[in-house]
């Protein structure tokens, strides 16, 4: 299922981002912010188990997360979204994948991964700021179902219409979350207005 989030300051920020203009330190830290934001919404559903702790004054009865999170971002532009959800959720775990698009069949190639264990028990997050095709988001959650995850919400910031059909074809399982969704892909598979090269804009590359 597709979710689009549009609480205002989330679809500020990502107005920063589009700008040609923002420079790489802004970008970095405005892609972190965002990524807080929309995992504030995402973990709205997260399970809670009781618990009894000891406050200064005596016991209190309350509750704490039940589930572990694992993020996993997609090489290279989705570790710019990891700090700014594992300081909401410092108990997260982190796995990579590393991927790059083929520059003439827009094909996902997969380089690198490593995973925690116990993917199975676990909410996993997979983190890339752009859904263009869909193409490397659809290969990361197999490769991740490939090693047990069962609960796979997939966080990218702005999606064009094909990406996101490609999932909820693929994986009809996995929760999309996007903050904005754009018109069009481009003959060279980039999304259209969209916000140009991620991976480039996050480390200055080009
Ligand atoms: C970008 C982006 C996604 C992918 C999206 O990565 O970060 O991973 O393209 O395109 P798709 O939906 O058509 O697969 P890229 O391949 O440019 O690699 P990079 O992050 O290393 O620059
Ligand atoms: N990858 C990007 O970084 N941007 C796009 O628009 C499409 C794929």
């Amino acid at each position: 299922m597709l979710n689009v989030l549009k609480h205002p300051l989330i679809t500020h920020k990502l107005t920063q981002l589009r700008r040609r203009e923002t420079t790489t330190k802004d970008f970095r830290e405005i892609l972190d912010e965002i990524a807080g934001l929309m995992a504030y919404e995402i973990t709205r559903d997260l399970p809670l188990k009781n618990i009894t702790v000891e406050t200064p004054l005596g016991k209190c009865n309350t509750q704490e997360l039940a589930i572990d999170v694992v993020l996993v971002p997609v090489l290279r532009a989705g570790l710019g979204m990891v700090d700014g959800i594992s300081n909401l959720i410092p108990t997260a775990r982190v796995g990579h994948i590393g991927m790059y698009r083929d520059h003439d069949t827009l094909k996902p190639m997969t380089y690198y991964s490593k995973f925690p264990d116990n993917l199975a028990d676990a909410i996993v997050m997979v983190l890339d700021p752009m859904l263009a095709t869909g193409g490397s988001s659809s290969s990361a959650i197999q490769v991740l179902k490939d090693h047990g995850a069962k609960s796979i919400k997939l966080v990218c910031v702005v999606g064009a219409p094909e990406g996101v059909e490609r999932i909820m074809k693929d994986h009809p399982d996995v929760q999309i979350y996007l903050s904005g969704i754009d018109e069009k892909l481009n003959e060279h598979g980039y999304i259209v207005p969209g916000l140009g090269d991620a991976g480039d804009r996050l480390f200055g590359t080009k």
